[in-house]
């Protein structure tokens, strides 16, 4: 038995997440949790939502709440929506959580006491009628360029120029609209990434199973123009973890907080801690996953993400991690996404543009959605939603060939044989060489899943669910059981234990349908096929089922066109 330690990127608290950040790292780890907990692994999956930064304050503020108050809301309701889409996390923490506060803090100290981390003096502007120091984004003048009056500090929405907040004409507090700002001198702590740049590109050198996608990006940021950067770990925000070294004051650091971007992934380990807390385990329960000195040593750490994070966790986020010189757990493997594009364009949630993952469940159970999405993962290039390929895909490979195979055979057997297994007549050659094809088609199944070639892995259910389809097909058991009952009873019996390993290997996919499956076979043997012919005689002659009620329903053209016009627009961030 292996242990699988794996994390998805955790989602920003401000709003409900879209269907592309679900496909881009929330939903193909939780297929893989899945798998791995089907094969007989031990599992850790965890995943929790990003507090921290400017647009967790500004989204509080335009809800009018409190920020603490706003994340514990917007936490519940991305908890309850994850349930929704069966998201399977061990725990689903907070990054604001206690246990992050330490652990992040406690970082901190260990990175200064190696010296990786320098105090630097930086020019920031000030209002005096708020009594802080703005981030760039809540800066507001006109625009340089195009004489937009509302541009920000660090870009112009109007015409998307880049910009200081020194470039802005009048500017003003977005806080207050003050304009009495000034510009001071304040100390920010810079993590010296650069200095271990060497360790860095060495370990990323040494991940030769990794997709391109994901190496390609680190080593573009390791080598391109001037090389890896020093980063700014520290914020003059209200909002978030304050700066300390340990459990020591920072002198100098007393009105911080730790960047939304350092805290972050630290939350992957402190959610460890959460969920050892909320299930009443002890520390030792959840180092036993993240450190190395205390049993995870043998644990494959696999992390989850779209390809904007790549970055944070193929260097800033080792660095923390190796910079600490403690036995922390480095990831073994990063599987990384493209985008999926809504439409024609681009899902996006400050235009609200597209489907939200609280919209889908309104108009479809999850394994629909999990499905589709799934099976058009944004692995090698960007995808593409669109309703009329979503219709498509629902209605043949869910409709047609897996829901039809389950009701053809149920129905079959319950108006001739009556609502159990059928005795009598042999596995012949036919069945044999059904045998035979499946035992191919789910060792490469395996080795797709394994490899977390997530499209490969649907094709290749697909076709073991139409292996299905077309055996019944030629078997032909209404013909056989006119003139040779045996021989129909044969066919059937095989076919009804063929739903049951459809449940097993679909399980990871369409949990819920997989459930009803098991169900309706009335069993809960939902051991792996290592051996596809002892798999498919685990329900025995005489064994009750019953006939479940359709599996997937059909979408419809006007269904279809109703939602096409209905998220055409865009929805209030
Ligand atoms: N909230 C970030 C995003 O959605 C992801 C953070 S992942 C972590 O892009 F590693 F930093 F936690
Ligand atoms: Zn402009």
């Amino acid at each position: 038995m292996a242990r699988h330690l794996i994390t998805s990127a955790i989602p920003y608290i401000n709003g409900i997440k879209h269907l592309g950040n679900l496909i881009g790292s929330q939903l193909p780890a939780d297929l893989f949790a899945r798998y791995q907990r089907a094969r007989g692994h031990e599992v850790m999956f965890l995943c929790a939502t990003d507090e921290h930064g400017t647009p967790a304050e500004l989204a509080a503020a335009k809800a009018g709440k409190p920020v603490d108050e706003y994340c514990r809301e917007m936490h519940a309701i991305q908890s309850e929506i994850a349930d929704g889409f069966r998201l399977s996390f061990d725990h689903f923490g907070r990054s604001s959580s206690p246990q992050n506060h330490r652990l992040t803090q406690h970082f901190a100290g260990r990175l200064a006491q190696a010296g990786l981390i320098e105090e630097v003096s930086e020019k920031q502007v000030y209002s005096n009628a708020d009594g802080r120091f703005l981030p760039d984004r809540y800066i507001e003048g006109t625009c340089p360029n195009c004489g937009y009056d509302k541009a920000r500090g660090d870009q112009c929405e109007n015409c998307t120029i880049q910009l200081n907040p020194t470039d802005l004409i009048n500017p003003r507090s977005a806080v207050s609209g003050s304009s009495d700002l000034e510009v001071r001198e304040t100390k920010h702590l810079h993590l010296r990434q650069s200095a271990m740049k060497d360790k860095l590109d060495q370990w990323i050198d040494s991940q030769v199973d990794w997709p391109v996608l994901t190496t390609s990006i680190a080593k573009k940021w390791l080598h391109d123009g001037d090389g890896l950067q020093d980063r700014g770990i520290t914020r003059d925000l209200d909002w978030g973890i304050p700066v300390k070294k340990g459990d020591q004051d920072w002198p100098g650091m007393e009105d911080k907080v730790f960047y939304v971007w350092f805290d972050a992934p630290i939350e992957y380990i402190a959610c460890g801690g959460e969920w050892a807390e909320a299930h009443g385990k002890t520390d030792a329960d959840w180092e036993r996953w993240w450190r190395t000195d205390k049993g995870a040593d043998d644990v494959r750490y696999t992390q989850f993400m779209g390809k904007d994070n790549v970055p944070f966790h193929t260097l800033s986020f080792p660095a923390t991690i190796m910079g600490s010189g403690e036995p922390w757990k480095l990831v073994d493997y990063i599987k990384s996404f493209n985008y999926l594009n809504y439409d024609g364009g681009q899902f996006s949630t400050s235009q609200g543009r597209g489907v939200f993952m609280d919209q889908a469940l309104e108009i479809l159970p999850a394994d629909y959605w999990r499905w589709w999405l799934l099976s058009h993962a944004p692995e090698n290039s960007d995808s593409e939603f669109t309703w009329e390929n979503f219709q498509a895909s629902v209605n043949k490979d869910l409709a047609d060939v897996l829901g039809n195979f389950v009701s053809r055979v149920t129905k079959f057997c319950r108006s001739k044989f009556g609502e159990e297994v059928p005795a009598g007549g042999d596995y012949g050659p036919q069945e044999q060489a059904l045998i035979d094809d499946l035992t191919r088609r789910i060792r490469a199944y395996e080795a797709h899943m394994d490899a977390i070639e997530i499209r490969k892995a649907a094709g290749e259910l697909r076709a073991i669910w139409v292996a299905g389809n077309e055996y019944l097909q030629s078997a032909e058991p209404w013909a056989k059981f006119k003139t040779d009952p045996d021989a129909a009873a044969a066919v059937v019996r095989l076919s009804l234990n063929l739903i049951r390993l459809y449940a097993v290997l679909s399980q990871p996919f369409i949990p819920d349908a997989a459930a009803t499956l098991m169900t309706a076979m009335n069993t809960d043997d939902d051991s792996w096929p290592d051996d596809v012919e002892q798999a498919l005689s685990a329900l025995p002659a005489g064994h009750g089922f019953a006939v479940p009620d359709v599996l997937f329903r059909k979408i419809t053209d006007e269904e279809r066109e109703d939602w096409q016009t209905r998220f055409s627009g865009t929805r209030d961030g």
